[in-house]
């Protein structure tokens, strides 16, 4: 039995930090285990532009402990008034690494994003022409579409017909969810298209959020589906398609504002990801895939390099702990839990 696993150095390729005191709080989570991470823009007012993406690069920088060594990789949240030549500059000085697509009223903090494709054209002809990925939430916003249905309707009526419209655009589809949206990416045959997938994903269905109690901190969007979607993702995960990589989304808010009687979608996965991952893949004997998942396949759709670091996870003899929730100057942040004990941790 392997009780050793050392992989490079792995990055996050979907990953919210906020701003001010919660930046502060959170981004060591992260820095202390990933090289990388693409930085979601969903602030508010939302990182639009080349100078706000690099005023927030700074202010990222600025926040992360001095004996961490972390590369935040920024991207740009797409409007309808988003100028072609502003993110052509922004990609061009190595600044951005892709433009994040909301659909508008999809998620969290995304009222300034896109209504109408047609409107957002033009960026993503550019973006296709200079090989800036689209990062996009794969949710319909339609009133009238079950919530547990808006990722398959997604790609029915906007992904697909945006993708044959711009053949040449590569897309990531942000925290796949559902059977659907893998077998999408599965019959992909462009080589443009790519996915990435939530450590909580892997691990909760609808029935832990729901099934005895109503669970808050298991709240996030795109909502964990039915557990035939979670095995579909968990067989993506745990293959030798590299076309899925990890991107944790993990999504922090204060514990006041999860628990209101409307609270806020986001599941804060960064302490403890790596070591539910090795879990996740062990259970799956696949944890000789996880180096993928975790370190190879993201950079190879983003064209950088592995980190050339590495990372050591034992498994231990008896469960590692994490804290139930982290203090930040913003507020207390529950850590996921996911509902069985850790054996591995990340040694270095
Ligand atoms: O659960 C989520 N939280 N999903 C998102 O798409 C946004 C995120 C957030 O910013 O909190
Ligand atoms: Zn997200």
């Amino acid at each position: 039995m392997t009780d050793t696993l050392t992989i490079p150095r792995p990055d996050d390729w979907h990953l919210h930090l906020r701003d001010g005191a919660m930046l502060k709080g959170v981004v060591g989570h992260t820095a202390a285990h990933f090289a990388r991470a693409i930085v979601m823009p969903n602030l508010v007012p939302p990182v639009v532009t080349g100078a706000d993406a690099a005023a927030y690069r700074d202010r990222i920088r600025a926040a992360i402990p001095a004996s961490m060594d972390f590369e935040p990789l920024m991207t740009l949240y797409l409007t309808e008034a988003t100028d072609a030549d502003d993110v052509a500059l922004a990609q061009a000085s190595g600044l951005v690494k892709a433009v994040k697509l909301y659909p508008a009223g999809a998620t969290t903090n995304s009222q300034s994003g896109v209504s109408n494709l047609d409107k957002v054209h033009g960026v993503l002809e550019r973006m296709a022409d200079i090989g800036l990925p689209l990062c996009v939430h794969g949710e319909v916003t339609d009133p009238d579409i079950d919530i547990f249905d808006r990722e398959a309707a997604f790609i029915d009526r906007v992904l697909d017909p945006l993708r044959r419209r711009l053949p040449g655009l590569g897309v990531v589809m942000e925290h796949v969810t559902t059977a659907d949206a893998v077998a999408y990416v599965q019959a992909d045959t462009s080589g443009n298209l790519a996915a990435t997938i939530t450590t909580h994903h892997l691990i909760i269905n609808r029935n832990h959020i729901l099934a005895g109690g109503i669970r808050p901190h298991y709240y996030c969007l795109p909502v964990a589906k039915r557990e035939k979607h979670r095995l579909a993702l968990r067989s993506a995960a745990c293959s030798d398609d590299e076309r899925f990589f990890l991107g944790t989304d993990s999504a922090p808010h204060t514990d006041t504002a999860k628990l209101l009687p409307c609270g806020c979608a986001g599941i804060f996965t960064a302490p403890n990801t790596m070591s539910c991952l090795a879990h996740v893949f062990e259970e799956d004997d696949a944890l000789d895939k996880l180096e993928n998942f975790a370190s190879r396949n993201g950079p190879a759709f983003y064209k950088m390099p592995v980190n050339s670091e590495m990372m050591i996870l034992k498994k231990q003899p008896e469960p590692v702990s994490y804290p139930e929730q982290i203090e930040t100057g913003a507020g207390t942040v529950t850590v996921f839990d996911p509902g069985f004990d850790l054996f591995w941790r990340v040694e270095s």
